[in-house]
């Protein structure tokens, strides 16, 4: 195994770049590579992940490189699950690809990892903030926090004792609130790594509302990006034991 072959972007390239099905998928970023670095980070060898908000598969299809023993995935959008399954397939590793919503996911993992919708998003339909594309990937309400709270607030409920959570989002949905959340649900909470980056074509559009949310420094054009782990209280903290057979389901998305 080297580090390459987890690498997001090579593990979910797109078959073609004509691919119709890639313009509907939120394809990996630099978000994506630092949730990835994370789990690396972490270790997940024998661990059962569940990887919430899949996308393309990416982070899911790494962990199964990364030596996960059982790899769920979990998406809202049913273009994102046929990508993921379709990914996992071309990289030759086992993920248990779901549609549904992760508030009604059901379960219990070693790991659990999420890159979510973080992106907030003006409550008018003005097109020049709302970019063609896989909005579901990014839009997140006005403070950014539409998943990120339900998230929080659910992933207590998915790890075994001593399971941990990776999390990734910008510092402009409240990473200071991410961290009360999880400790609020009885985790251990906390920053492990962050990247300042350039702003891509979503922020871009939205800048000009954040400066006059008063949330952006006029002509600011970067953010910061944060990985936070959360661990369940418990006695397999180290990530390499205790490896527990999860009984999980997903409920089907009704709309
Ligand atoms: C930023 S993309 C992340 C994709 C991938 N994990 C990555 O890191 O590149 C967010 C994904 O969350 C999915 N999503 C949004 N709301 C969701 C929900 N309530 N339940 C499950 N998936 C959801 C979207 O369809 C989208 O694929």
């Amino acid at each position: 195994m080297t580090v390459t072959s987890v690498y997001p972007l090579a593990l979910t390239r797109p078959k073609a770049p004509t691919d119709p099905l890639a313009a509907k998928v939120y394809l990996p970023q630099q978000d994506t590579e630092l949730l990835v670095d994370a789990l690396r980070e972490r270790g997940v060898t024998g661990a059962s992940v569940l990887d919430l908000c899949t996308g393309s598969g990416a982070v899911a299809i790494a962990a199964a490189r990364l030596g996960a023993a059982r790899v769920t995935a979990v998406d809202a959008s049913a273009d994102a699950v046929t990508y993921a399954r379709a990914g996992a397939e071309r990289a030759g590793v086992s993920v248990d690809v779901r549609l549904g919503d992760l508030r009604r996911h059901v379960g219990r993992y070693d790991v659990v990892t999420c890159n979510p919708p973080y992106v907030p998003t003006p409550d008018v339909s003005d097109p020049e903030y709302h970019l063609n594309g896989p909005s579901h990937a990014w839009d997140a309400g006005i403070d950014g926090r539409a998943v990120l709270d339900p998230l929080c607030a659910r992933v207590p409920d998915l790890l075994v004792p001593g399971g941990a959570f990776v999390l990734v989002h910008s510092e402009f949905a409240d990473e200071e609130e991410s961290v009360r959340a999880l400790r609020a649900g009885g985790l251990h909470a906390e920053i492990v790594d962050e990247r300042v980056i350039p702003f891509g074509p979503v922020m871009t559009a939205r800048a000009r509302w954040l400066e006059e949310r008063g949330l952006l420094e006029p002509g600011c054009r970067v953010e910061r990006i944060v990985a936070i782990v959360a661990v369940a209280p418990g006695d397999a903290a180290t990530g390499e034991a205790a490896r527990t057979p999860a009984t999980d389901h997903t409920e089907q998305q009704t709309s």
